[in-house]
């Protein structure tokens, strides 16, 4: 069995709005393990994103336990945090946010400038190759489809070699047949490089396509499964 990357026990994640209480995350447990692509489903509102957020140590759960990389993450600082983003995860933003005058390569190599590393050509020549882009490297974004500009945030999310890649709907934007050339980018990358992918998406086809998948309902996980695993995990929500 691979190394588990991403582990919570009874997170919950409350929001205060006027004098309710939204339980977003309702006691959420979750093991995300080194090279499986994990799928967070469920309707609009039943916590996806918060979920994902929490897992990386974007947001703070009101409570439970969280290890990401094999480190407690109670109780760090927000610069504890922001190394321990750095060093395990990478980030697909849903908008890519790609700096249109900069070229495909370069917005790659953006968040290497921004910690003050020198990006390695060859290295950043085999992120592009991993995603397809070769040919395109010193395009401008806007000379690019709407597939081609996820890749290239894919592309600089991989640039730091994290150990989980964290979409917030990779495929949202996109039409079916770019969709599904993503989920298979996906699983390409990884089987070959053991990167575990945590993803939301609406679509329960491409779902279906992943190794782990998880639905939410009003914050609590109310399926938990592995397709291929022999011992078909059913996890109902805990009742507190
Ligand atoms: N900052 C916030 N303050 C108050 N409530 C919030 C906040 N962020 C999210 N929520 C609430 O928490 C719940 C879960 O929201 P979340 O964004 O995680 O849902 P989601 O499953 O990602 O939905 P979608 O499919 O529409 O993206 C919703 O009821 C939402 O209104
Ligand atoms: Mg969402």
């Amino acid at each position: 069995m691979n190394a588990t990357v991403i582990e919570g026990h009874g997170l919950k994640r409350y929001y205060q709005r006027g004098s309710e209480v939204v339980r977003a995350l309702d006691g959420v447990d979750i093991e995300i393990r080194a090279g499986e692509i994990v799928s967070v489903l469920g309707p609009s509102g039943c916590g996806k994103t918060t979920l994902i957020n929490v897992l990386s140590c974007l947001d703070k759960p009101t409570a439970g336990a969280l290890m990401v990389g094999g480190k407690s993450v109670a109780g760090l600082s927000e610069e504890e945090l922001v190394e321990v983003r750095r060093g395990v995860l990478g980030f697909v933003f849903q908008q890519f946010s790609l700096l249109p005058t900069l070229t495909v390569r370069e917005n790659v190599e953006l968040p290497l400038l921004f910690l003050g590393l020198r990006p390695d050509r060859a290295w950043t020549d085999e992120i592009l190759a991993s995603v397809g882009l070769t040919d395109r490297a010193t395009h401008l974004p806007r000379e690019l489809s709407g597939g081609q500009m996820q890749r290239v945030a894919i592309a600089r999310a991989l640039i730091s070699s994290p150990r989980v890649l964290v979409a917030d709907e990779p495929t949202g934007n996109l039409d079916k047949s770019t969709g599904e050339s993503i989920i298979a980018l996906f699983k390409r990358l990884a089987s070959e490089t053991g990167v575990a992918i945590l993803l939301t998406t609406h679509n329960t086809v491409f779902a279906a396509e992943t190794d782990h998948i998880i639905t939410l309902q009003d914050g609590r996980i109310v399926s938990d499964i592995r397709p291929s695993d022999p011992q078909r995990r059913h996890q109902p929500s805990q009742t507190i």
